[in-house]
């Protein structure tokens, strides 16, 4: 899917997810509120395209964090993986961390440096930042050319496998970085729980 390109915002399956549920129903109540202030015609056209506003900033979560918070969110969803592996092995996630650099499938070819790396730029691209980043080894790497389908072919992630990622693994990532919870649901969470996005993820 294009990340920038309005695929992003569907509100119809985050809302179904409970975690986000209230956050989502206090959004569209201001939302609905906002129409009676009677200036509509002096307020800017609405956003529609792009990685979501964060509520604290009005900023997309790039604008509103960058890359410094980036890269240590990007490092705790890393080690909230080891933790998790470590404790439940395979439980929750499933086999497919334990692949990364066997190249079997092939979407395991990368080293795990190169995968942390790797999806370091994706999440900066994904969330409105540049389309390459330079990385802690100094090294450039490209958010805006990595295939998502590819990467996730023949690891046969299921939905109960992305859902415990998202929400023990990267909302945790988040918050013990000090996103508040109305970021991660108004502009972290929309990015990952949009249909398209996971049906690149999911069953592959
Ligand atoms: C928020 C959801 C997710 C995002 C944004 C995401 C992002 C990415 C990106 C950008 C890559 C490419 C890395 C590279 O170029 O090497 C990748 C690869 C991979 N992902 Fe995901 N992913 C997500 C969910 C998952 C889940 C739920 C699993 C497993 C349960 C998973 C397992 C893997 C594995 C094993 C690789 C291959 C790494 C390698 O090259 O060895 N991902 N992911």
């Amino acid at each position: 899917m294009d990340l920038h390109n309005g695929g992003l915002m569907s509100m119809t399956t985050w809302m179904t997810r409970a975690s986000f549920l209230l956050v989502a129903s206090a959004a569209a109540l201001v939302s609905a509120c906002s129409g009676s202030s009677g200036a509509a015609d002096t307020e800017p056209p609405a956003k529609t395209s792009g990685p979501p506003a964060c509520k604290s900033s009005g900023k997309n979560a790039w604008e509103t964090y960058g890359q410094k918070a980036f890269l240590a969110v990007n490092s705790s969803i890393f080690a909230n993986v080891d933790a998790e592996m470590k404790a439940n092995g395979t439980k929750n996630l499933g086999n497919s961390f334990n692949l990364v650099g066997t190249g079997k499938p092939p979407a395991t070819h990368d080293s795990p440096a190169d995968f942390e790396a790797e999806l370091a730029a994706f999440l900066v691209y994904a969330y409105g930042g540049p389309s390459s980043i330079t990385y802690t080894d100094g090294r450039s790497y490209s958010g805006s050319g990595i295939d998502i389908v590819y990467f996730h072919t023949g690891l046969n992630i299921t939905t109960d496998q992305y859902d415990y990622f998202v929400m023990s693994i990267v909302v945790p990532a988040l918050t013990s970085n000090g996103v508040p919870m109305d970021d991660v649901s108004s502009c972290f969470a929309p990015v990952v729980t949009a249909p398209a996005f996971v049906a690149d993820i999911v069953g592959r």
